[in-house]
């Protein structure tokens, strides 16, 4: 079977998911399918692309098809054990370099809910820092782990399975942390992409009933975990979120400030820790 037969027998893909993988499962570039067309692919190849093309047409996300996806300018391993990185979570990557570029000083650096180490093993990568990874799903933490290997920053990653704090040192405290824990509200649940609420996993997205109890029981914590003018970046879900998120903060002393998304949505909130103990 040509890939262009493969193209045609297929009606319910989009054509550049198709080619994706029809890329993916022939071991090629997705240019050199596009421009080879005409190219015959053995039977099992063929086999493979049209059942991972009937998996697409049945919803399966294409990053969980082709288990990778882009991010930061870097590919990062996917599967269903973990979320999906968004691209609005590179606002808050960018927030992040922004801040530590700032100062050498800033050592002492936590990504809280890393899941495929979107933010933690990419900031490792750009900063040469040592970040350390927490998730409570230790099937998350093992693909967060692989990102590292692939991205040669295992010697600056660490890895630990925790509810937030709770397994970290008593006295450990750190000078950036960033995090992008669940936020979906259980009432916005039946509103999300059936592809989202199929595949994904719920305990990356689901943030209880309000959608934000997890971000409280986080910031509840995050005085005693931030050394003397340590910043604290968050990722949300809108105005709402930001408004309650950012309050929190405040009422503990954190100077706050809130960046948008390229879509107009309060998406990232960055917590300066005023006090200097
Ligand atoms: C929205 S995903 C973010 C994944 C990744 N950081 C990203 O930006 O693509 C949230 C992650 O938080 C983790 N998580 C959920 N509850 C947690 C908790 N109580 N403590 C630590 N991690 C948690 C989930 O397992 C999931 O990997």
């Amino acid at each position: 079977m040509r890939i262009r037969d493969i193209l045609f027998q297929n009606g319910a893909v989009k054509r550049l998911d198709a080619i994706n993988i029809i890329a993916f499962a022939s071991h090629i570039g997705r240019e050199e399918a596009l421009a080879n067309q005409h190219r015959e692919l053995d039977g099992a190849t063929a086999e493979r692309a049209v059942r991972l093309i009937e998996e697409r047409s049945r919803g399966k996300p294409l990053a969980y098809i082709t288990q990778k996806k882009e991010f930061f300018s870097e590919e990062l391993y996917v599967d269903e054990r973990v979320l999906i990185p968004r691209p609005e979570t590179e606002l808050l990557v960018e927030e992040a370099l922004g801040i530590l570029g700032e100062g050498r000083e800033k050592r002492q650096i936590l990504d809280m809910g890393t899941g495929s180490g979107a933010i933690g093993v990419v900031v490792a990568k750009k900063t040469l820092r040592e970040v350390l990874c927490v998730d409570i799903s230790v099937e998350a933490l093992s693909v967060a782990r692989y990102n590292a290997r692939r991205l040669n920053v295992l010697e600056k990653t660490r890895f630990l399975c925790s509810d937030l704090f709770d397994g970290l040192q008593k006295a450990a405290k750190f000078d950036v942390i960033m995090a992008n824990l669940p936020y979906v509200a259980a009432e916005e649940w039946d509103g999300l992409m059936e592809d989202v609420k199929r595949f994904e996993p719920e305990t990356a997205l689901l943030g209880g009933k309000g959608g934000t109890e997890i971000y409280e029981r986080f910031i509840d914590k995050l005085p005693g975990r931030l050394a003397g003018r340590g910043y604290v970046l968050c990722e949300v879900g809108g105005q709402k979120q930001a408004g309650l998120i950012g309050g929190g903060l405040r009422a503990r002393g954190f100077s706050v400030v809130t960046r948008k998304d390229l879509s107009g949505i309060e998406r990232v909130i960055i917590g300066k820790w005023t006090s200097s103990s």
